[in-house]
């Protein structure tokens, strides 16, 4: 009797001691998970990552997620999601313009009004950084088959003369001029913004010699609230506006080109071709909607952010040349023997994310997951540096 008892006891001592072992490797594991993983609180308690790189990398707020989770939603294709419907005309009507399309991202809507408003074998004007240029991989000529004139601009703007200095003459050797595109905010001119006038004078020499003029405004709103302008002021001058919703608004995703009745409904045609036709999108376009209603006026602070950090920059002997902060971009050069990437890799040190644009550039962006006290915690390192 003795010797079973012993038995059941050693057996049951081993089970408790083995499912204690195991417990603790699961705990472990879990923790190393929580540690590690991207979307658990802890994980920015470990890292604490400020990050510049873009606007483009906020979260959806407990409100928007609430405004998501509580989404009517139905078959887009067909015309019937109500949050969609809703979220283009409300654009529409902000901007003053028939219709909106809703697109899955800016450089769709550009790329589909550069369709609509050309034929192959047509040129389009725009200024050489432009975003429709240099970073939608080859679109204009894939999707389109037009050729581009490139402008030399001030920091991302073009002026009237450029563009009538640019204009092809009636000539069959020539491809025909067709289409003029400006970019507001100009993202590689440090979000510089046009003056009302220089647009003015675009439309007008665009009217004269039979041009479209689209804008690009994927940062239209940190324009207009840096330039205290009315976005039907452009409403009135462009042909078709893109916006973008998943920049400095906050929105996960989304985009919505602007334009005439007809001209959207061949955008409508086009987004189907090029595989944008969605479902079920008033999910992410309810974020949109918030992010219109919600997300405009603030941008004002971040502006405020960008001005701060450039202060600090200024005083820093391996900073050598700043854009004029107009926006939420911070441009800037840094001398040779401290180059652009070393400047990424020390502030990664610090968990600072930026971007080096170029050899000697590096690019900061403020949004709205920038808050002040990260801002202070940046210009304290860039104190250090
Ligand atoms: C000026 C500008 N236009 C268009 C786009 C394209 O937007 P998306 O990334 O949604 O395609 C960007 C993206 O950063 C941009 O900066």
């Amino acid at each position: 009797m003795k010797c079973f008892c012993k038995k059941i006891y050693k057996i049951l001592s081993q089970t408790i001691a083995t499912s204690i072992t195991c417990s603790c490797i699961t705990y472990i594991f879990q923790l190393n998970w929580f540690w590690n993983e991207p979307d658990c609180a802890l994980y920015y308690i470990r890292y604490m990552t400020i990050d510049f790189r873009s606007d483009t990398v906020t979260r959806p707020s407990p409100s928007m997620t609430d405004a998501i989770k509580n989404a009517q939603v139905g078959d887009d294709v067909f015309g019937e999601d109500p949050s969609i419907n809703n979220l283009e005309a409300f654009a529409a009507d902000m901007f003053g313009m028939e219709s909106g399309l809703f697109c899955p991202s800016g450089t769709m809507s550009n790329q589909i009004a550069i369709k609509c408003h050309t034929q192959p074998a047509e040129e389009v004007i725009c200024e050489r950084q432009s975003h429709i240029y240099q970073y939608e991989g080859g679109g204009i000529a894939f999707n389109s088959g037009c050729q581009v004139k490139l402008i030399e601009g001030n920091r991302g703007r073009i002026s009237a003369e450029q563009v009538a200095a640019a204009i092809n003459p009636d000539d069959i050797h020539k491809a025909k001029s067709r289409l003029v595109s400006l970019e507001n905010t100009a993202n590689r001119g440090g979000g510089s913004c046009y003056e009302m006038n220089e647009i003015l004078n675009i439309r007008e020499v665009c009217e004269e010699n039979g041009l479209s003029l689209h804008l690009d405004g994927a940062r239209l709103f940190n324009a207009m609230v840096a330039k205290m302008q009315n976005p039907r002021d452009f409403g009135n001058l462009f042909d078709s506006i893109s916006i973008c919703l998943s920049k400095s608004l906050g929105a996960p995703v989304g985009s919505i080109l602007l334009g005439k009745n007809d001209f959207i409904k061949k955008a409508r045609r086009f987004r189907k071709i090029m595989g944008g036709g969605m479902r079920q999108s008033g999910i992410v376009g309810a974020a949109g909607l918030y992010a219109l209603q919600h997300n405009i006026d603030r941008l004002a602070i971040d502006h405020e952010h960008a001005r701060q950090i450039a202060g600090a920059l200024s005083t820093k002997s391996f900073v050598e040349n700043i854009y004029p902060v107009e926006t939420n971009i911070i441009i800037f050069n840094v001398s040779a023997s401290y180059s652009a990437k070393k400047l990424v890799e020390d502030f990664r040190k610090y968990n600072i994310l930026t971007v080096a644009i170029s050899g000697n550039q590096v690019r900061m962006v403020t949004h709205l997951d920038i808050t002040a006290d990260m801002v202070k915690t940046t210009c304290g390192v860039i104190d250090k540096l």
